[in-house]
């Protein structure tokens, strides 16, 4: 097979999809040929020769690199002038945004068979290809390292000669893969700790980071919607929002640092710090919203910016990885190798699209250029 990976287009995007390491993984028993774009490895500080020694072609001119793969990897979905130039027999891989109708009927209307990362099954054989875990990993660590450089105080409890520091306090809402990394980031800077998710399984989670969990009173039919069979957290009632509003201000209005992680996949994210709460924080407080670019956990956040409203800083950087491009790509590359392992039969080499396996399947989005039924 020919594989192709090219420079990603879209602002910002500093990783790339794959690493000279997973070159050389693929290459390795000369079944497959790979393509890198000239460049496509300079924002994760990877040089052309770097994939040219572990096996790959480094090709200038993207048109060339597109007509003769058969294979893309990607992170991000192909803008409209880059789809144009990939052949319509092509499997693309990549961080396609399932969600957003119109760019999975760009893909459907090229012809395109494409695999969403985002679809992937959250079960234990996907671990190693999940590639939302492994980024919001490192967005969790880098929320806290962006916060603790904006925050005018120390993290951790200092006793000097000169007085005594006290610690700060950390608030993270929404205790996922994100969350979770960020308390334990935290934890490691001497912050003291809460967190609060909607799922109350994952308090011993929380906990066993040694962080401590607030929790609105669920019902008992509150309890059983909290989580969805997939493990994902669904919208809430009324109510349920009305309660945990006020136990959100509450605890906010004692921490100096918020890190927001709270979202619902296909929706908007839900409102947890509204704008009176802002105003009731602490002048110099400092918000990471990681929502921002599902629109937000607080309604002041502005994407892709760092504001500063009622005294509060307020971090709304959409791609925190990308400011972690070499282990954001190095981890992401090795996912699609994974998960590309699935697809490529290990003697021969072809393409063998198992669409029983769950994995496959749940992360098809087009085939041929019709969405799978
Ligand atoms: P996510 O990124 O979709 O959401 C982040 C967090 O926000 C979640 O913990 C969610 O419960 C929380 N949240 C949503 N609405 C909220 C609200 N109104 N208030 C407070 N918190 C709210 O979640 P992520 O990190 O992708 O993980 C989702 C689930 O998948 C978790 O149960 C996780 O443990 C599980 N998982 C399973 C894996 C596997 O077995 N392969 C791999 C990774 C995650």
């Amino acid at each position: 097979m020919e594989i192709g990976i090219p420079a990603e287009t879209r602002a910002g995007e500093t990783r790339v999809a794959a690493t000279p390491e997973t070159v050389k993984k693929i290459t390795t028993k000369g079944l497959h040929r790979v393509f890198v774009q000239a460049g496509a490895g300079a924002g994760a500080s990877i040089p052309d020769e770097a994939y040219q020694e572990a096996g790959a072609t480094i090709l200038t001119d993207v048109t060339q690199l597109y007509s003769q793969s058969q294979i893309i990897l990607k992170v991000r979905g192909p803008q409209p002038e880059e789809l144009t130039q990939i052949r319509k027999d092509a499997v693309l891989i990549g961080l396609l945004s399932p969600h957003d109708a119109d760019r999975i009927s760009a893909l459907v209307n090229h012809g395109l068979t494409a695999f969403a990362m985002e679809r992937l099954p959250r079960i234990s054989r996907a671990q190693n290809m999940d590639v939302l875990s492994s980024q919001a990993n490192i967005g969790g660590y880098k929320a806290v390292i962006i916060a603790a450089n904006i925050y005018q105080k120390f993290f951790p409890m200092l006793m000097t000669a000169a007085g005594t520091v006290k610690a700060a306090r950390v608030l993270v809402l929404g205790a996922g893969v994100a969350g979770l990394q960020a308390i334990a980031t935290a934890k490691r800077l001497g912050a003291v700790i809460e967190a609060f998710d909607v799922r109350p399984a994952v308090k011993e989670q929380v906990e066993s980071l040694g962080a401590k969990f607030v929790e609105v009173t669920l019902t008992e039919e509150e309890k059983a919607k909290a989580e969805t069979a997939g493990g994902y957290a669904t919208e809430m009632s009324e109510d349920y929002k009305r309660r945990q509003g006020e136990l959100i201000h509450e605890r906010a209005t004692a921490a100096d640092i918020i890190i927001s992680t709270a979202l619902i996949p296909g929706r908007s994210a839900p409102v947890l710090i509204k704008e009176e709460t802002v105003k009731a924080m602490k002048p110099g407080s400092v918000i990471v919203d990681m929502a921002a670019e599902a629109g937000g956990n607080c309604p002041l956040t502005e994407l892709d910016q760092i504001v500063v409203k009622h005294g509060v800083h307020l971090v709304g950087i959409a791609n925190l990885p990308g400011l972690v491009a070499a282990d954001a790509s190095a981890l992401y590359a090795r996912n699609l190798l994974n998960f590309l392992s699935l697809l490529l039969d290990p003697e021969s080499g072809e393409l063998r699209i198992d669409r029983q396996d769950e994995i496959i399947a749940g992360s098809l989005v087009c085939v041929n250029g019709e969405i799978p039924k």
